[in-house]
């Protein structure tokens, strides 16, 4: 009972990939889910499996991973954790207001926190 696990999602990149590299250089062992394989060199007491799975299918990534905990030695972990930090963060797109306006005199209305 001296390993941490982490299950981490979103793993292939981004913010994902960045801690499971920290995670990986502080020897736990590293689940990584995300649709295209997580690919890290992995140091010295440390571990990775990269899983391939959709969590737009949480069912069968459900399934998975309640089979690989299963077959696990259970004993083996000091601690589990899940990150659950995969999703996706759309591009920037035009302002959706009919108008801007800009304050150019002091507004009467600024403690109701309106523009003039
Ligand atoms: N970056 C920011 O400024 C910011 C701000 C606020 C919140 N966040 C949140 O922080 C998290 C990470 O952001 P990030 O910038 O690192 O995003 P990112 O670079 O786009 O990475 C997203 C990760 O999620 C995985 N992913 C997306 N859809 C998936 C699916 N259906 N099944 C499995 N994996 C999936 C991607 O892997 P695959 O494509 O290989 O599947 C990728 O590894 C996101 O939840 C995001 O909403 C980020």
């Amino acid at each position: 009972m001296n390993q941490h696990l982490t299950v981490i999602t979103g793993a292939s990149r981004g913010l994902g990939l960045a801690m499971s590299r920290q995670l990986l250089a502080q020897s736990h062992v590293v689940v990584a889910i995300a649709r295209k394989r997580t690919e890290l060199p992995v140091p010295p007491g440390g571990e990775l499996l990269g899983w391939s799975l959709d969590l737009a299918e949480p069912l069968a990534a459900a399934r998975h991973l309640e089979d690989w905990l299963a077959k696990s030695e259970v004993t083996r972990w000091a601690s589990v954790t899940l990150i659950n930090n995969a999703g996706v963060v759309s591009p920037p797109g035009r302002c959706q207001a009919r108008r801007v306006r800009t304050c150019r005199t002091p507004c009467a209305w600024a403690s109701k926190r309106r523009c003039c």
